[in-house]
């Protein structure tokens, strides 16, 4: 099989076999990719049509997800990885869903104010250099997805990551210029060797078209696929990446590897008008955030409001600044304190909440109650949404937190560090470098996992899947995804038009609403009419999903048009 998918998978330009066996892929280049029997939308086309090939050789969602994840840490290094943590919501084929959480943890020798300087002010460890690397949950959350779920061998899922960065892949103009600007920050940063990683042979930055060969990462993966994901944790590697990590002046010890296990959780379910949602519990915010959004929406009707006007761009935010005082004081690693889950997603409580909106003119964020702050994060993460035949269904988002995590290349290993310590709470109340601020619950302890917004969400109406959504984006993560979803129920929109749509934010503090330059003139005068203080910013997130056409049951997959080189492949 390993030589089949090997085989199948025989770079960008290969041609898809046609004349017998499954449907030829289709990869939407000016559209969605549509078919019946499987789909998949990742922030990168070669991860894409791996899956994608996964799925037309006998695999199912799960197998998918995994060749997808361990492909997207080979070719879209900002996020793609297998040194940082995520969070996966499955449908499995009988109806169910699960929720694996493979978010990294803190090292036993963290402590809560490690990332504070002799004054008591945070410094800038918690997001560049070892110390702001959590134990990374990937390796472990995806051999966990597969072991319970998977059906194709694991090393076969593996094999196609492992060519790529093996033989190398030519890289497009998008992941080229990230890779420039990512290695002149890690030569500000001191981490020469790290930028080497990135560089061509001679220390000319890579050009659109070059091929990158990644021959530490090729063998970190050999490694995996042949021994298991245990090997990650324990053994040759794991010592290596713990020597390399406290050369670097990390805290990592071996046992802190070892101890490393995804979990399980129970999603967050609940209906929203006339479909059912399944999204992702503590320690994400996402479902809880994505619940108190929908449920406002429905208490105040924005269905029954234009999309595109100032009065349901209002009402949004004014919905969005009281969810995310929730999500800042009340949530956070649930093995660590007492979330009350029950009450934050109850939508009585959340109309309760409401009852002080004015119609006309926005509250200010500092007389809302709570007054608590927000975790700091920032905007790299991917996200990537399967769908087999079957109807399982996989939406997973993972993350290294900001582009190139801590920018720490684990020497000899091809393993890029993830910056999640900077999702905890360095100082309650101050403001970090994105102008958020922090709060309580989330301080950091041994052994517990970083609050975060990631948002892998699953959309289904009378039992029958409608979509697979998430995105990347940091806070506004959970917005993106609520956005694409109300246009789907409310307004009947394709999920390209939905995915298309200019986005809106609003995080409670600061006290500003993030819209995107392209959103309607008229829409920002009215918002700024009714006392919002309203700042453009070019697109955010990247949201790369798949829907299932109510009536044909024709699957779309479509990747967000955000970034040049987002991925969407169909059979
Ligand atoms: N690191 C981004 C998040 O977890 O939300």
């Amino acid at each position: 099989m390993l030589l089949l998918l090997a085989a199948l998978w025989a770079g960008p330009g290969a041609s898809c076999p046609q004349a017998t066996g499954p449907p030829p892929l289709d990869l939407g280049t000016d559209g969605p990719a549509s078919g019946r029997s499987g789909a998949v939308a990742s922030a990168e086309p070669q991860a894409s049509r791996i899956g994608a090939e996964v799925l037309r050789s006998g695999g199912n969602a799960v197998d998918a997800a995994v060749a997808v994840g361990f492909a997207l840490s080979v070719t879209h290094p900002s996020a793609g990885n297998i040194g940082g943590g995520g969070f996966m919501v499955l449908r499995l084929p009988d109806g169910s869903s699960a929720a694996l959480d493979y978010r990294e943890r803190a090292p036993a020798a963290a402590h809560r104010d490690m990332f504070l300087d002799a004054a008591g002010e945070p410094t800038r460890a918690s997001r560049v250099g070892a110390l702001a690397a959590g134990i990374p949950g990937n390796v472990a959350g995806l051999g966990e997805a597969h072991a319970r779920w998977g059906s194709l061998p694991w090393a076969e899922l593996i094999g196609p990551a492992i060519a790529l960065a093996r033989d190398g892949h030519a890289i497009d103009a998008f992941h080229a210029a990230d890779m420039e600007r990512a290695t002149a920050y890690m030569d500000q940063a001191g981490f020469g060797d790290s930028a080497a990683h990135f560089r061509r042979a001679d220390g000319a930055a890579y050009a659109a078209g070059d091929v990158w060969r990644q021959p530490d990462l090729a063998r970190t993966l050999e490694r995996i696929a042949r021994d298991g994901p245990g090997v990650f944790y324990s053994g040759p590697l794991a010592e290596r990446m713990v020597r390399g990590m406290r050369g670097q002046g990390g805290i990592w010890t071996l046992e802190d590897l070892a101890a490393y296990r995804p979990v399980l959780r129970t999603p967050v379910s609940f209906r929203y008008r006339d479909h059912e949602v399944i999204s992702m519990p503590p320690p994400s915010a996402g479902g809880v955030v994505l619940r108190q959004i929908l449920a406002g929406a429905e208490q105040l009707r924005l269905d029954a409001l234009p999309w595109r006007s100032a009065e349901r761009a209002h009402l949004y935010v004014e919905i969005l600044r009281r969810a995310y005082v929730d999500r800042n004081f009340w949530v956070a690693d649930p093995d660590f304190v007492r979330v009350p889950l029950r009450r934050l997603l109850d939508p009585a409580y959340v109309a309760r909440r409401l009852t002080d909106i004015d119609p006309l003119r926005a509250t200010p964020s500092s007389r809302i109650e709570a007054g608590r702050p927000l975790a700091g994060e920032s905007e790299e993460t991917t996200h990537f949404s399967v769908v087999d035949a079957s109807g399982m269904a996989v939406a997973n988002t993972y993350t290294l937190n900001g582009g190139f995590g801590a920018k720490l290349v684990i020497p000899g290993t091809g393993v890029i560090l993830n910056n999640e310590m900077d999702d905890f709470t360095s100082k309650v109340g101050a403001p970090n470098m994105f102008g958020l601020v922090q709060g309580e619950r989330n301080t950091i302890a041994p052994g517990k996992r970083m609050l975060s917004s990631m948002t892998p969400t699953i959309l289904t109406r009378d039992g029958r899947l409608r979509a697979v959504l998430g995105s990347p984006g940091g806070p506004t993560i959970t917005t993106t995804v609520a956005q694409i979803l109300m246009q789907l129920v409310d307004h009947d929109r394709t999920l390209l038009e939905a995915v298309r749509e200019p986005r809106i934010h609003h995080q409670w503090m600061p006290d500003v609403v993030l819209a995107e330059e392209a959103l309607d003139a008229g829409v920002v005068a009215g918002l700024e009419a009714r006392g919002h203080s309203v700042r453009l910013r070019p697109r955010f997130g990247h949201a790369n999903c798949v829907e299932v056409d109510p009536g044909t049951g024709t699957y779309r997959a479509v990747a967000d048009h955000a970034r040049d080189g987002g991925g969407a492949a169909a059979f």
